[in-house]
């Protein structure tokens, strides 16, 4: 393979040669059989075009705005686990990179640089995403240093009441460094079952009991505007938005919690028409190709998050390869929108798609 990789697939690949085996599979890998994990990127390659021609397509644009913040296109970082594990620099990279790529970067709870390090390493826009502790003062905390450090919205992810079986963590025995913006926060044990640590810490830390009404709490204790992400029926969208979530981000958490999920771009549509334009709606889980991207965007997402690209290409070269990771991404979105007759983000519609169980 090329030094220089072409795609994102080559990433993945530069970063299992330059990771130890138990960080790469704790990034790469999903839930029990890993039969979503593969139907995440399956299902988008059933999805077809239906190319328009004759479009003046001469100038493209790709850019968007989320949530009032216009970003040069619907690509945006999704919140990932222990970014050090990939780079020593760890999130404050991935920050900058988002910066010069002009994207959002969500930064996720269980982050390995502290939220005032990300914060101060640059000025992309950041939302902070959160897991509901048992401890709410340790939550309502978080929620304050984020605000405090100028993060826009909180992400507050809704499919972790306990942690997937990863079966690959299991067997690696993975053990991960403590967490440094919840330091003193949480006693670090070792499960006696799986030999993890990150999962006895998540397991002591999440609170099972959380249901629709502590909603109102988060609310209550923050006037940042709060997406709900892990959605994927249209019982539960119309619910988020009856509560006054900001935003829907469609995910099965890359497939790291249940197997047999559904892949997300087959289930993005079924929110889609629930929600009715009321809020956004965002979704992420195997976007690897601007194809994906703009499929999604058929669909009715707003925009796609990225997960393991990111963590791969900061694995492969640092800050750089984040970098080069989203600018392939969007150079590839470009291209699919000339080559569909899509000058701009606003012209794409359903009708550019053809899903597989859809007549000619
Ligand atoms: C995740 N994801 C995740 N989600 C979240 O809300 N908080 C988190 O801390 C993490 N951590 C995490 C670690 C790793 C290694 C992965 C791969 C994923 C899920 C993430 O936000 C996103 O939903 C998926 O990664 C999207 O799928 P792709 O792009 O990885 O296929």
């Amino acid at each position: 393979m090329a030094a220089e990789p072409v795609n994102l697939n080559e990433f993945q690949e530069l970063a299992r040669l330059a990771l130890p085996k138990m960080y790469y599979d704790f990034y790469a890998g999903g839930a029990e059989d890993e039969h979503t994990l593969k139907e995440n990127v399956e299902a988008f390659h059933r999805i077809t075009f239906r190319p328009r021609i004759l479009v003046d397509v001469s100038r493209i644009d790709l850019s968007t705005t989320i949530l009032d913040y216009k970003i040069s296109a619907p690509i945006i970082i999704a919140p990932t686990a222990l970014h050090k594990l990939a780079n020593p620099e760890g999130e404050v990279a991935t920050a900058r990179a988002a910066a010069s790529c002009n994207t959002i970067m969500v930064l996720s709870f269980t982050s390995s640089s502290t939220i005032e390090e990300v914060a101060a390493s640059s000025n992309a826009v950041r939302f902070y995403q959160l897991y509901v502790f048992k401890k709410r003062d340790i939550t309502a905390t978080l929620v304050q240093r984020a605000e405090r450090n100028g993060f826009k919205a909180l992400v507050l992810t809704v499919d972790t009441p306990r942690l997937g079986r990863r079966e690959a963590d299991i067997k690696n025995k993975m053990i991960t460094p403590p967490l440094k913006n919840l330091e003193g926060l949480l006693s670090t044990k070792v499960s006696s079952d799986t030999g993890s640590n990150f999962e006895a810490d998540a397991n002591e830390t999440m609170d099972a009991s959380l249901s629709w009404k502590d909603l109102e709490w988060l609310r209550s204790i923050t006037n940042l505007p709060i997406l709900i992400k892990g959605i994927l029926t249209r019982e539960d969208a119309i619910k988020a938005v009856e509560v006054g979530v900001a935003g829907i981000i469609v995910s099965n958490h890359g497939a790291r919690q249940l197997d047999y999920s559904p892949a997300t771009i087959s289930a993005l549509e079924e929110v889609v028409h629930a929600v009715k334009g009321r809020v956004p709606i965002l979704m992420d889980g195997g976007v690897r190709r601007g194809t994906d991207v703009f499929k999604a965007l058929a669909l009715g997402a707003q925009a796609v998050l990225i997960g393991r690209p990111v963590v791969y290409g900061l694995a492969a070269k640092g800050e750089y390869g984040v970098r080069r990771v989203i600018e392939m991404l969007k150079d590839e979105f470009e291209l699919t929108m000339a080559l569909t007759g899509c000058p701009s983000v606003k012209h794409i519609t359903r009708k550019h798609v053809r899903t597989e169980h859809e007549r000619i």
